[in-house]
């Protein structure tokens, strides 16, 4: 099969931008399909970390060809400042990127509309990245939105103008006045640069690719629970975070899918708003934070921090189709006597079930959980899986059996080679 796609199982920043770089190698193609400038995705070689936000993981590598889908929202402000920084490194992204004509772009009055309806919200509020991604796609399914495509046209300024006369109502909905000040002098000079590099139809790139034989890595951005339909809904994202959004995202028919990466922490985090069954409010849950440098890559937003959650692994496993497991930042664990991981919710009506029930907003679930032993070594300093102590080698065994698909992946650091591959023959 042609495209394979890695998939965050949790809330995000399960370290998807890792692996993306780790397996690019072995594709000719890697290419983002949904979100936009809220993911930050976090890279590490050489001594050096870069964050991307918006640009595809495998940039890093000159002979692969780098697109970004038609489900991406593109803030051009954004992209060009990336631009700018890869070019400061190096690295010249111009021959190697690509960005669909379909993607829809993020406009500066879409992040003031992402503010104000968020503020609106009070208590309630999402806790979104307020980069504009909601209304951006707001935009898009109401028909009225701006495309990458649409900058090569001569009426482009005035469509602009259209649309910010919408959002100006919008804002004055909510009792405030829109302003932009520098932004939109900001968003045309990026739109010029925008205009100077390969806009293309990225659905007939991609499966002429597949057509002669190439293989394609699709990265997710966010994670399965911040999936629009199935996620903790309103905590959620704007998009279809899980497989099936790579199809709409990227113009591929589903018989191309191959491997289905599932990726996640050995234990979980979440950033913004929303009910987190496993959440540790106690010194457990700072003791991670501080041992995995759970702080947002976009936001710098300290991560809610808690135990592996197999209900929501299971749920997200289930709707990805996952056919290998990537379990990250073992590492971080070193320090725990006893690690914790909840098999199951007891619900308000006294029923223990593995499902989710409809809304884990309002339905008050209690974890359970089983305790296993810590392995109290440090993995960061282990290079084969031969050496894994005994009880970490129990904790892989007990989640594989739970969750009933291979872990092929371990990372023990954020580095490249931090990263050990168990049942080769099943990794790409
Ligand atoms: P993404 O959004 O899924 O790409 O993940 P982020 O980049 O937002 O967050 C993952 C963070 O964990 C980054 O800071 C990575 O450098 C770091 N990271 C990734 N894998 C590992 C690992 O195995 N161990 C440790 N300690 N850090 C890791
Ligand atoms: P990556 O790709 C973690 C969260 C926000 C908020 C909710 C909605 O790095 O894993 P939005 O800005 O999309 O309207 O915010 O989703 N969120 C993420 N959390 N990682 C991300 O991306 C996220 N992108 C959005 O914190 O709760
Ligand atoms: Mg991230």
């Amino acid at each position: 099969m042609a495209v394979d796609i890695l998939i965050g199982l949790q809330w995000g920043d399960e370290g998807k931008g890792k692996i993306v770089d780790v397996l690019a190698p072995t594709y000719d193609i890697v290419a983002r399909f949904q979100g936009g400038p809220n993911a930050g995705h976090t890279l590490e070689f050489e001594g050096t970390k870069h964050v991307l936000h918006q640009i595809p993981s495998g940039i890093f590598h000159p002979h692969i060809q780098n697109i970004i889908g038609n489900g991406v929202v593109l803030d051009p402000i954004v992209f060009r400042v990336e631009m700018q920084k890869l070019q400061d490194r190096g690295v010249d992204a111009t021959q190697n990127l690509f960005v669909s004509k379909k993607a829809s772009l993020i406009l500066p009055s879409h992040r003031v509309l992402d503010r104000v309806s968020e503020e609106a919200l009070g208590n309630d509020k999402i806790g979104s990245t307020l980069k504009g991604i909601g209304p951006t796609y707001q935009d898009k399914i109401g028909r009225v939105g701006l495309r990458v495509g649409d900058v090569l046209a001569d009426n482009f300024k005035e469509r602009y103008e259209k649309l910010v006369d919408r959002h100006r109502k919008t804002v004055e909905f909510y009792g405030k006045t829109l302003e932009l000040g520098e932004e939109e002098q900001k968003f045309f000079e990026a739109v010029e640069y925008l205009r100077t590099l390969q806009i293309v139809d990225t659905e007939y790139m991609i499966n002429e690719a597949i057509q002669s034989g190439k293989k394609i890595l699709a990265e997710g951005a966010q994670g399965s629970l911040l999936d629009v339909d199935f996620g903790t809904y309103p905590f959620v994202t704007s998009s279809t975070t899980l497989v099936a959004g790579a199809c709409t995202g990227l113009g591929v028919a589903p018989r191309h899918i191959g491997e289905v990466y599932g990726i996640f922490k050995a234990y979980c985090t979440r950033v913004g708003s929303g009910p987190f069954p496993t959440e540790l409010l106690d010194q457990v849950g700072e003791d991670i934070r501080q041992a995995g440098r759970e702080f947002g890559s976009t936001t710098g937003r300290p991560r809610r921090c808690g135990w592996v959650d197999l209900p929501s692994l299971k749920y997200s496993i289930m709707l990805n189709g996952v056919t290998q497991l990537n379990m990250m930042k073992a590492d971080v664990l070193t320090e725990f006597d006893t690690i914790k991981v909840c098999t199951h919710y007891k619900l308000a009506s006294g029923e223990i079930t593995d499902h989710l029930p409809h809304s884990l907003d309002t339905e008050t679930v209690e974890p359970i959980y089983e305790e296993l032993p810590g392995w109290r070594v440090d993995l960061n300093k282990i290079d084969t899986v031969e050496d894994l102590p005994a009880a970490f080698v129990n904790y892989l065994n007990f989640l594989e059996d739970q969750l009933q698909v291979p872990i092929t992946i371990v990372s023990v650091g954020p580095d490249r080679k931090s990263t050990l591959k168990r049942e080769s023959e099943k990794v790409a």
